[in-house]
């Protein structure tokens, strides 16, 4: 696995990666790496013939107040499992590379960037569509893995594609969790033992609510409210949101069953902030629902 730190080499190996007609899949990361960074590389492996991965903190999505500086970094540990799990070429630049003195340009995908994670988190969106952006035009994929995990994030992403004409193709994959049904995140690592254990009541949220939507409950604040119950009853935790909503568009639902939709939750466990969401997706012609974690 080559480890490339400059645009201008990275260029380089896309144009003869292009010109032996190579299919090529780009997995973009934060670094601090997990199974559900891993399961992208796996199927990036499966689709193409070149698999790219990046490594870069981005600055500009995080937030004055959050966690930029102590964001896990466990830079030699990632290039093993990269090298493991058959990645060709990891691009690690650093943020004076991708952004240097004089930068002024942003992408923004108005309105879904604003609510959610975007009305918690401002401007965060912004960093990642413009250096998503950057990315593509570096690395040039046939295809871009992301995890439904940041389901948001993936939706923004189709719609900063489509609008703008890239030609890279987003595929979205599944949330892998550990046996317990966590979400693995790289936040993960900040949790003590005890916040790992509370860390649990989004999952079993999530659950309680699939329950209740896969047996007919369709009503969205009844959903809303079996998940919010459950994790009201975990001392350290607490809600920022729990919305059930329109998975194209975002806007919250009243009742689920004719479109797809999603129950997306953030909460604080001590100091952490996890997301995690369900999917619900309509069941053929039954007005019922399939929902999946
Ligand atoms: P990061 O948080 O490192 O995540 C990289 C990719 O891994 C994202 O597509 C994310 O959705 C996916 N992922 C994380 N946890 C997952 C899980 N448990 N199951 C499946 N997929 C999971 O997301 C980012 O980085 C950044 O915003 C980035 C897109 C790289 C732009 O800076």
């Amino acid at each position: 696995m080559e480890i490339i730190q400059t645009i201008s080499w990275m260029k380089e190996i896309v144009r003869k990666a292009r010109e032996e007609n190579h299919v090529t899949g780009f997995v973009p990361t934060m670094g601090a790496l997990h199974e559900g960074h891993l399961s992208l590389i796996r199927r990036a492996r499966m689709d193409g013939s070149r698999v790219y991965a990046s490594i870069f903190v981005n600055p500009t999505q995080f937030g004055p107040n959050e966690d930029l500086s102590k964001y896990p970094r466990t830079f030699e540990a990632d290039v093993e499992q990269l090298r493991a799990a058959g990645v060709d070429v990891l691009f690690a630049p650093d943020a004076k590379e991708i952004y240097p003195a004089g930068f002024r340009t942003f992408v923004n995908v108005e309105g879904i960037s604003e609510r959610l994670e975007g009305r918690s988190r401002p401007g965060h969106f912004r960093g990642v569509a413009t250096v998503v952006l950057k990315l593509f035009e570096i690395v040039q994929p046939h295809y871009a893995y992301f995890g439904r995990k940041d389901a948001q994030q993936v939706r923004i992403l189709q719609q900063m594609a489509l609008d703008l004409n890239m030609n890279s193709e987003i595929v979205v994959q599944p949330i892998v969790r550990e046996s317990d049904g966590l979400a693995l995140s790289s936040r993960n690592a900040y949790l003590n033992p005890e916040e790992r254990q509370s860390a649990t009541a989004l999952y079993r949220a999530l659950v309680a609510a699939k329950l209740a939507a896969d047996t007919g409950t369709l009503d969205a604040a009844q959903l809303r409210s079996s998940a919010v119950t459950i994790l009201s009853q975990e001392r350290s935790v607490r809600l920022d949101y729990a919305e059930v909503v329109d998975a194209e568009t975002f806007e919250p639902l009243v009742r689920i069953g004719a479109r797809t939709a999603y129950l997306l939750l953030a909460a604080f466990v001590g100091k952490t902030r996890l997301i995690d969401n369900l999917l619900i997706e309509p069941a053929a012609n039954s007005g019922a629902v399939h929902s999946s974690l």
